[in-house]
């Protein structure tokens, strides 16, 4: 039987909420373990058919990513889907921005041909706390000061979930990135 191991890093809840359903989904099809990313020490990346790496959104960085992927040999990298959790839409300019900040900086000519989601992830201003809310803060001063052309639908919109919260938070949208795990199984 084939073996996937799906990890995660997530503080508030919703990357592992993504987590838990796609290791509860791959079990259907494959020995799948799931783990947080703190204690990735105990496996061994080697042994697994597929690895699913899933971190929350963070100034458009990967948590975690940037860690793990010291240990990203591209026998591994290769066979690797990855996702990140966040609250901005998944334009183009997000896109390309969480890939080459992530997967860009590691295999920038993507021949390993890892492949990365973005999904939509929750966000209460009443839980973010600390160095979160300061950074947040910064944000929201960004998106407001004219850098960004604060006129446009998608700024108002991220301005909008930042001051109010949303969740965006759902099954569905794994169709997808749930279809390519089983390639990757396939192969
Ligand atoms: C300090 C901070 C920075 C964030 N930066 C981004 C970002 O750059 N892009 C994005 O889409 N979401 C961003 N978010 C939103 C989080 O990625 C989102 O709330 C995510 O769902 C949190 O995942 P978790 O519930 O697994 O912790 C940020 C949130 C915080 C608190």
């Amino acid at each position: 039987m084939k073996k996937a191991i799906v990890i995660y890093s997530s503080k508030r809840g919703s990357t592992q909420q993504y987590a838990e359903w796609i290791a509860e989904d791959l079990s259907k099809d494959c020995e799948c373990t799931l783990t947080s990313y703190k204690d990735i020490k105990a496996y061994n990346l080697y042994e697994y058919d597929l690895i699913v790496y899933g971190g929350w959104i963070r100034g458009s960085g990967i948590v975690d990513f940037d860690n793990l992927s010291k240990q990203l040999e591209p026998e591994l990298l290769s066979k690797m889907i990855i996702f990140g959790c966040g609250i901005a839409n998944e334009t183009p300019n997000n896109y390309m921005q969480v890939w080459s900040l992530n997967v860009g900086k590691i295999d920038p000519h993507n021949e390993c041909k890892s492949i990365l989601y973005i999904l939509g992830g929750r966000y209460d201003p009443e839980k973010v706390t600390g160095f979160d809310k300061a950074l947040m803060k910064v944000c929201k001063k960004v998106l407001t000061s004219g850098k960004v052309d604060s006129a446009t639908e998608e700024a108002n919109q991220m301005l909008d979930r930042i001051e109010n919260g949303c969740n965006l938070v759902s099954q569905d949208n794994l169709k997808s990135l749930l279809k390519d795990c089983r390639k990757v199984l396939d192969k």
